[in-house]
């Protein structure tokens, strides 16, 4: 065990195994306390935050533990207009936000032309980072967004297991995900993956290879929250993934990636817990709050979720709060 504390405060790079017995010990404490100062050392107090927005629902891809895989017939499906899209990003501007996520399910009818568009009408009138969430897309289609001036895209692996990646994903192999998180690498976008803590057949070496897989990439920002079960899905008796093994994750992820953004997942709802080993105690430094309008927010369910949008302007102010009483800076 000394051995590997003196690895990590060598800051040499930890193997498989060595990820696998930390992630397995008694006792964490040590370790989260070298992740929050690798955080300090690189971001200091502060907390990025996020807005991001749904802009639709429709997905054609079937993933075991998402509400919105397209075989959800429960769910109402929306698609925001272009003009909804740009007044919803112009509102969250005005109230402070500085980064917008664009998120959506991989829907065809959102050409690149179209996210292109909306990209470069952003870009024109606000100086907002734009982040792209919208799933796989050619090579060509990464290429024609990026030249409309998006700034980062976020494709999670999800598992970095082949055998739990197929079994999850009737509508996708492994192999494409990790080419197309390579084609946005290539392309200069600020890389974005992550995976998901709590899927079946999940190991400790797969998690340990998952933190390896984003090293790999390399990755510019790692979302890792954990499984939440959907009724509406094929793994709606599946236990939800454990918090803790979430917080272990993020902080061996942060070793591992020192300059690395890491969000405090939606998925973990933690800032408001009163727990003083919250996630930013644990490696995180990115925050991100939605700001869909409220009467499509609702059917953005992914996971059953109790966040609920109302006013984007008091909600920021609310969060820099939270972030204020954790002893941190929003920014
Ligand atoms: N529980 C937790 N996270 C989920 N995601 C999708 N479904 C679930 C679920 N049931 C995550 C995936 C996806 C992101 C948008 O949401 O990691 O990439």
């Amino acid at each position: 065990m000394n051995n590997l504390i003196h690895k990590i405060k060598n800051r040499d790079e930890l193997t498989k195994e060595e990820l696998s017995h930390l992630l397995a010990l008694d006792d964490f404490s040590e370790i989260f306390r070298l992740a929050d100062d690798i955080r300090y050392e690189n971001f200091g107090n502060y907390v990025d935050i996020r807005a991001i927005l749904e802009f639709s629902n429709y997905c054609k891809r079937k993933c075991k533990y998402c509400g919105l895989n397209s075989t959800n017939k429960n769910v109402k499906r929306y698609r925001m207009s272009v003009d909804e899209i740009l007044e919803t990003v112009k509102t969250a501007y005005d109230a402070g936000y500085k980064t917008i996520v664009l998120q959506s399910g991989e829907d065809n009818y959102y050409t690149a032309k179209m996210i292109g568009d909306i990209v470069r009408q952003i870009k024109k009138h606000t100086s907002m980072v734009v982040t792209v969430s919208s799933g796989e897309l050619s090579y060509e289609d990464y290429k024609y967004i990026k030249l409309c001036g998006a700034d980062r895209y976020l494709l999670k692996h999800e598992t970095s297991d082949e055998k739990i990646y197929s079994y999850l994903h009737s509508c996708g192999t492994l192999k494409n995900r990790l080419n197309a998180l390579k084609n946005i690498k290539s392309l200069g976008y600020y890389t974005g993956s992550g995976f998901m803590i709590g899927l079946p057949f999940q190991t400790l070496d797969t998690i340990a290879n998952d933190i390896l897989t984003l090293a790999s990439i390399p990755c510019d920002m790692a979302g890792i929250g954990p499984f939440i079960s959907h009724s509406d899905t094929p793994l709606r008796n599946l236990q939800n993934g454990s918090t803790e093994l979430t917080k272990r994750a993020v902080a061996l992820t942060r070793i591992m990636l020192p300059k690395a953004h890491l969000p405090a997942t939606t998925a973990l709802g933690v800032i408001d817990s009163k727990e003083k080993d919250n996630i930013f105690s644990c490696g995180a430094n990115v925050i991100m709050r939605k700001v869909t309008p409220q009467k499509y927010e609702q059917y953005y369910s992914i996971y059953p979720s109790n966040i609920k949008v109302s006013d984007i302007y008091k909600e920021r102010k609310i969060l820099e709060q939270q972030i204020k009483n954790l002893g941190r800076i929003p920014v």
